[in-house]
């Protein structure tokens, strides 16, 4: 089978439905979300933001690590009249930070909703399993992590949050929360692209009703100039980011491409008007072999 691009679909409007995903919130959660890691500066912010928006993007995706949570609040609050939405229209994401785990945690939830001056974040997350400051292999880790859950579970329960997940959460710590978690966590997001296809914790999501969420789509760049996915993305006139996006949307994990250029934010929000054939999807696939691009390994993490 080659792969199609329906006229029909391109003409119609897909609904909300095909572009979002139900979370264990009965809330939906865009597919298509902005990645901000890297993107400072309100000027920056206002652009990259403008053209996510016009370019149908409903999720941005931020951390207090990225130190620019006030810039997306601002570039938000100041962007959504221009393109006729509000608040409710779009899911924003953040994430607390290694250094606030365990007894900051609090002062760190509400630190991001000062920031990005919400009253409410779509989704908010864990970013990372250890506590800043403590070595990899202290059992401190572990105690900072179910303290740092219980504050969350409590800034849901006063709608603060209206999802909590967890990011970077390896099998090991997945299954350590979901044995004791009062909330089951709405999503995990983690590194996620044809050569890290993370098959075990996609399981364990998918049996405990987790969203499964990528980053790093593009292997942080390194994939766009794969020749496996330059075949592929030949082959169906679109570009390699394009290709490897659609690789994990048509698995219905959501996507939060990166970039600091309008036009690569439009590119990649181009998704929904074509289909990988089912050999190309395995050809990806097949590509898997454990690499992470991110620098920090999760797994040490006691
Ligand atoms: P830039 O910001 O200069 O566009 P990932 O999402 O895997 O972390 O990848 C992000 C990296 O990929 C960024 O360096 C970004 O650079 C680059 N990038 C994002 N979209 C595209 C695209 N459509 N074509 C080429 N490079 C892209």
């Amino acid at each position: 089978m080659v792969d199609s691009i329906n006229e029909a679909d391109r003409k119609t409007q897909m609904s909300d439905h095909q572009r979002s995903v139900l979370l264990n919130t009965g809330a939906r959660m865009p597919l298509l979300g902005l990645g901000t890691w890297e993107l400072r500066g309100i000027e920056t912010l206002r652009l990259i933001v403008d053209a996510a928006l016009a370019a149908g993007y409903r999720l941005f995706d931020t951390a207090a690590d990225y130190q620019n949570e006030v810039e997306v609040g601002q570039a938000l609050r100041e962007l959504l009249p221009k393109h006729g939405l509000s608040r409710a229209d779009v899911f924003v994401t953040s994430k607390l930070g290694p250094r606030d785990q365990g007894p900051m945690a609090s002062e760190g939830c509400q630190r991001s909703l000062d920031q990005l001056d919400l009253d409410y974040i779509d989704l908010f997350l864990v970013h990372w399993p250890g506590t800043q400051g403590l070595r990899v292999e202290d059992p401190q880790n572990k105690v900072n992590r179910a303290q740092t859950w219980e504050i969350l579970e409590d800034f849901h329960s006063r709608g603060l949050f209206r999802a909590i997940g967890v990011s970077n959460y390896t099998v090991r710590h997945m299954e350590e929360l979901l044995a004791s978690c009062k909330v089951v966590p709405a999503v995990l997001q983690v590194e996620f692209h044809p050569r890290l296809i993370q098959k075990e914790l996609r399981a364990l999501c998918a049996e405990r009703g987790v969203c499964f969420e990528a980053y790093s789509s593009l292997g942080t760049g390194a994939l766009l100039s794969d020749p496996a996915v330059l075949e592929v993305a030949s082959g169906c006139k679109r570009n390699a980011a394009q290709v490897l996006l659609k690789w994990a949307v048509q698995q219905n994990v959501p996507v939060l491409p990166k970039s600091c250029n309008p036009s690569r934010v439009l590119e990649n929000g181009q998704l929904f008007d074509f289909e990988l054939s089912q050999e190309n999807m395995k050809k990806l696939t097949s590509l898997d072999n454990g690499q992470r691009f991110d620098p920090e390994d999760p797994t040490v993490v006691v």
